[in-house]
C-alpha cells in the first residue's frame, strides 16, 4: 500500500480521481485538501464532501442505533462523539481560496456553477450532520490549513506521496509554512502543465496557469516531481464506449456518475469542439497504482511566471538546452485501455459500499 494525501479542487475529474485513489487496493488515503480552482474553495470542498459521502467514505449511523425507545435521546449526536473525523474515514481540510500572488480564477464554464454540475437534477444521498459539522469546525479551529497537512504527513508511519490534482497552491504553501516536510514526502504525482499546447492559453494548463508562482515553487522544492501532463490526459478520452461501460453497472452511484460525465462531455464540446472529454485527473492517480502504464522522461521543467502571454507554461527542456538540473519526470504516454479497467475497477468497489 502506498500513503497519499490527495490535494483537488472537485470538479468533475477531481472526484472521479477521489473514487480512484480511494477504491483501489495500491493506495491508502491518509487525507484530503482542497483548493480554489475549478470552483470557489467553499464549492470545492462541498463537493469533496459530497464525493466522499457519494463513494462510501463517511461512516453512517448504524441502523439498530434507530429502535432506541428513549424520545429525548439525541442518537445522532451521541453517535457522533464517538467518531474521529466526524464519520469520514480520513481527515478533509480545506486550503486556499486564492492563488499565492494573483486573483483567483474559476472554471465555471466546464464544471458549472456548482463545480459539480448534471443537465438533469440528480438526488444526492444526505451527508450526515457531524460529517458536515466536523469539517466546518475542523476549518474554524485550526490556526492555519497546513497545520494539519503538516501534522498528518509529518506523523504517518511511512513517507507519504502527495497526489495534486489542481491549482498547486496547497503545496506551496505547505513547502513555505513547514520546510522540512520534505523530508516525509516521497514524490508529488501532479496533473497539470503541457509540453506544448495548452487549455486556457494557447500554451498554458489549467492548474499551473491559475497560480504559476505555487508551480515554480513546487518544482524547486527538490522533492521527486511526476508531472502528467495533457498529452497524456488527452489520451483519456470519455467515449461513448466508456460511459456505456460504467451506465451498465446499473446502480444508483453509476447513473449519478454518468450524468457528471455527461455534463462534462457537452461543456467541452461548447468550450473545446472535442465530441469526447478527457478525464485528466484520475490519470495522476492512475500513476501511483500502476507506474507500468506510463513511460516517462526525467528532465527540466520550468514554468514561466513573467511573460504575459505565455504565463503558466511549462517550459518542458526535452534535450536539456538549459544545462539546468533536471527536476520533473514528465510523463509522455499512458496505456489508455488499462487506465479504464483501473477506473472500471474501483467504480465496482465503490459500488459495494
Ligand atoms: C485540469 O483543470 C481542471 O479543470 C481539471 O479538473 C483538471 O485538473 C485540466 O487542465
Ligand atoms: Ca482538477
Amino acid at each position: 500500500e502506498i500513503d497519499c494525501w490527495l490535494d483537488c479542487d472537485p470538479g468533475h475529474d477531481d472526484s472521479l480521481a477521489i473514487l480512484l485513489a480511494s477504491h483501489c487496493k495500491k493506495i491508502k488515503l491518509i487525507g484530503i485538501s482542497t483548493v480554489g480552482g475549478n470552483q470557489t474553495i467553499e464549492k470545492t470542498t462541498r463537493n469533496a464532501l459530497i464525493s466522499m459521502n457519494l463513494y462510501g467514505l463517511i461512516r453512517t449511523k448504524p441502523t439498530n442505533l434507530d429502535n432506541d425507545l428513549d424520545i429525548n435521546f439525541d442518537e445522532e449526536l451521541k453517535y457522533s462523539n464517538c467518531l474521529t473525523h466526524g464519520g469520514l474515514e480520513f481527515p478533509l481540510v480545506q486550503g486556499s481560496s486564492r492563488p499565492l500572488l494573483r486573483p483567483a480564477v474559476n472554471c465555471q464554464e466546464i464544471h458549472g456553477d456548482s463545480g459539480l454540475n448534471t443537465h438533469v437534477k440528480i438526488e444526492l444521498p444526505k451527508i450526515p450532520d457531524y460529517a458536515i459539522n466536523y469539517v466546518e469546525n475542523l476549518n474554524a479551529k485550526s490556526a492555519h490549513f497546513t497545520r494539519v497537512m503538516y501534522d498528518a504527513i509529518r506523523v504517518n508511519s511511512k513517507p507519504v506521496t502527495v497526489i495534486a490534482t489542481g491549482p498547486l497552491t496547497n503545496i506551496a504553501l505547505l513547502l513555505i509554512n513547514f520546510p522540512d516536510i520534505s523530508k516525509n514526502i516521497e514524490k508529488i504525482v501532479m496533473m497539470g502543465g503541457a509540453m506544448g499546447i495548452g487549455n486556457t492559453g494557447p500554451v498554458a494548463e489549467f492548474n499551473i496557469q491559475v497560480d504559476p508562482e505555487s508551480a515554480h515553487y513546487v518544482f524547486e522544492s527538490d522533492i521527486p516531481i511526476y508531472m502528467v501532463p495533457l498529452e497524456v490526459t488527452h489520451l483519456a478520452l470519455v467515449t461513448p464506449q466508456v460511459i456505456e461501460s460504467i451506465r451498465s453497472l446499473s446502480t444508483n452511484l453509476s447513473f449519478i456518475l454518468v450524468e457528471l460525465l455527461l455534463y462534462f462531455q457537452s461543456t467541452y464540446k461548447t468550450l473545446f469542439f472535442m465530441d469526447y472529454p478527457p478525464l485528466h485527473d484520475p490519470c495522476a492517480v492512475a500513476y501511483i497504482i500502476d507506474p507500468t502504464l506510463f513511460e516517462h522522461r526525467l528532465m527540466r521543467v520550468d514554468v514561466e511566471i513573467h511573460s504575459h502571454l505565455s504565463y503558466g507554461q511549462t517550459v518542458c527542456d526535452f534535450y536539456n538546452m538549459s544545462n539546468k538540473k533536471k527536476n520533473v519526470h514528465v510523463c509522455m504516454k499512458m496505456d489508455v485501455e488499462r487506465f479504464w479497467n483501473l477506473l472500471i475497477e474501483a467504480i465496482k468497489s465503490a459500488n459495494e459500499v
